[in-house]
């Protein structure tokens, strides 16, 4: 049907003016779609130029129509997430009206240099960093799920500033989830294929490909935190998808914890608020199941919300009623999509007043007719641990509440707190000027530190990447990069730079 669309608009707009990929679409793909588009990403085709786009062209144009790309499944009008994936409405127009108009290419010469994609950890060392052992994905004609059981090793407990998952092998990691096991019982689980993750320690978050790394709001008057006490394990939950049976994988999550000591970091807690364990899916049929926690006892603050399912999860929706009946708005995800389920961090914490009841509604769809079906013919399923049984609950990241909280814009702290966070290293032997700048930027680093390698790359606040200057590069002597700004809005920007795998960074100003 939408393939019968396209070759509608291609009638009716040839010899229309059109836009074109150099000039208009490269940008906007590289931008929303080569993270995982690129030869080393999880998706299965690359998108990093013209004719890589072009083969794609029909499946591109319903993909996006169809809101499937880039893979955002939360309703953004019900409730306003940070650091969405979707794209803007302008930007999905300019694409579906290139494709609709054949697709043209332009003046190659226009086109913008393709994004280098940095596989190290963009927050440098970190704290603890903790791998798992090189594992073998068994993933053939269905998806692999094992977890790891990690110590920590910790003496005295840490509160964790940010976290940073690195893929072993980016291509195969589809998702991966972090926890912290106080009780240090859960053990490694590689057998079955289906670890869904221990249900009773505390989730951090996740890492999904595309994703920037975990990082809490740090700012003078909102400083929050996730304790791990000390002899903890860390659990990875890891999701290997369909196909990448026979590699390899040594994922590593790395933590950074607050100095010792820091006042007035508020402990985020982590619950599973709204759960239910008494459901039963018939085969070929559609159930609605649907979960309630009333009577909160304090004003609690909401930062982050974590609805899961399983495979046979159709879609979820969760919401507050407070004690005069208001509804407040949680999240809405109408196509549920096991391979996509993420935390997500609200633009602005949410305030639950006491006595306020949580909601959670749903539906499974346990017929032939939904494609992660695990089952063909369709049996019964009944809730579990198990990938293949199911599982309905809502998980928060929360806080007692504060006056003044729900004014915190949070996609922006956490931005600026992720670039903190890579500006602290030692600079000395190396120069940025002039800082602010309105268009060149240099970079000088002084000769004895160059026996090796040198990359640098420009990041924005997102932790996105703006331009690769140099990958892995040997130099001798003083050596000065030059970035060229002029044509990047003005904004803060973040020089990051490895010299023999140490890692520094800088914040620099475009005007
Ligand atoms: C966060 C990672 C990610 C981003 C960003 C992303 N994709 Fe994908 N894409 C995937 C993966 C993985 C698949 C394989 C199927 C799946 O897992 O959904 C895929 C599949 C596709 C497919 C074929 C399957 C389908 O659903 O039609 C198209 C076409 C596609 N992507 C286009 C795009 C475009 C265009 C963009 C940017 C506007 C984009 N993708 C952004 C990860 C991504």
């Amino acid at each position: 049907m939408k393939k019968l669309l396209l070759l509608f608009l291609l009638i009716l707009n040839i010899g229309a003016y059109s836009q074109t990929y150099s000039d208009d679409v490269a940008q906007l793909i590289f931008d929303n779609c080569a993270s995982c588009h690129n030869p080393d990403g999880i998706a299965p085709f690359s998108l990093m130029n013209y004719s890589e786009v072009s083969a794609q062209a029909v499946g591109i144009y319903d993909a996006i129509a169809q809101d499937r790309m880039p893979p955002w499944p939360p309703n953004d009008d019900y409730k306003p997430l940070s650091h969405s994936r979707a794209l803007e409405a302008a930007e999905k127009t300019t694409i579906l009206d290139w494709l609709g108009n054949g697709y043209p290419e332009g003046d190659p010469a226009n086109t913008p240099a393709p994004p280098v994609f940095n596989t190290d950890a963009i927050l440098g060392q970190g704290d603890l960093e903790l791998q798992i052992p090189t594992y073998t994905s068994k993933a053939t004609s269905y998806d692999d799920y094992v977890c790891f059981s990690l110590p920590s090793n910790l003496v005295q407990g840490r509160t964790i500033r940010a976290m940073e998952v690195i893929p072993g092998n980016a291509p195969i990691v589809h998702h991966a989830l972090v926890y912290i096991d106080e009780t240090a019982t859960y053990a490694t689980d590689t057998t079955g294929g289906d670890c869904a993750g221990p249900t009773t320690a505390k989730l951090v978050g996740g890492y999904t490909p595309g994703a920037s790394p975990l990082v809490f709001p740090n700012g003078p008057n909102l400083k929050l935190g996730m304790e791990i006490p000390a002899n903890s394990n860390i659990v990875l939950a890891m999701h290997y998808p369909s196909g990448s049976n026979g590699m390899k994988d040594s994922t590593k999550v790395i933590f950074h914890f607050y100095d010792e000591p820091t006042t007035g970091v508020r402990e985020i807690s982590a619950d599973p608020i709204l759960q239910n364990w008494s459901f039963t899916l018939p085969p070929e049929q559609v159930t609605s199941v649907s979960a309630s926690y009333s009577n909160i006892p304090y004003d609690v603050s909401l930062l982050s919300i974590f609805p899961h399912m399983h495979l046979l999860g159709d879609h979820i929706k969760s919401y507050g009623l407070d004690p005069s009946n208001d509804t407040i708005r949680l999240i809405d995800v109408p196509h549920w999509d096991f391979e996509w389920q993420d935390f997500y961090l609200f633009k602005n914490m949410v305030q639950i007043p006491a006595n306020s009841t949580l909601h959670a509604d749903g539906a499974f769809n346990n017929t032939a007719a939904n494609d992660h079906n695990p089952n063909n013919p369709a049996i019964t399923v009944n809730p579990g641990l198990n990938t293949t049984d199911e599982m309905f609950l809502v998980y928060f990241h929360y806080l007692l509440y504060q006056p003044g909280d729900e004014n915190y814009d949070i996609e922006e702290m956490t931005s600026l707190s992720l670039q903190e966070l890579v500006s602290t290293e030692d600079l000395s032997n190396i120069s940025i000027y002039p800082n602010p700048t309105t268009d060149i930027i240099n970079i000088e680093i002084e000769g004895e530190q160059l026996a090796n390698n040198v990359s640098a790359s420009i990041y924005d606040l997102n932790g996105r990447l703006v331009e690769q200057l140099v990958n892995g590069k040997k130099f001798s002597g003083t050596t000065t990069l030059k970035w060229n700004g002029a044509e990047s809005n003005s904004s803060v920007y973040v020089v990051s730079i490895v010299l023999n795998g140490r890692h520094y960074s800088q914040r620099i100003v475009k005007q």
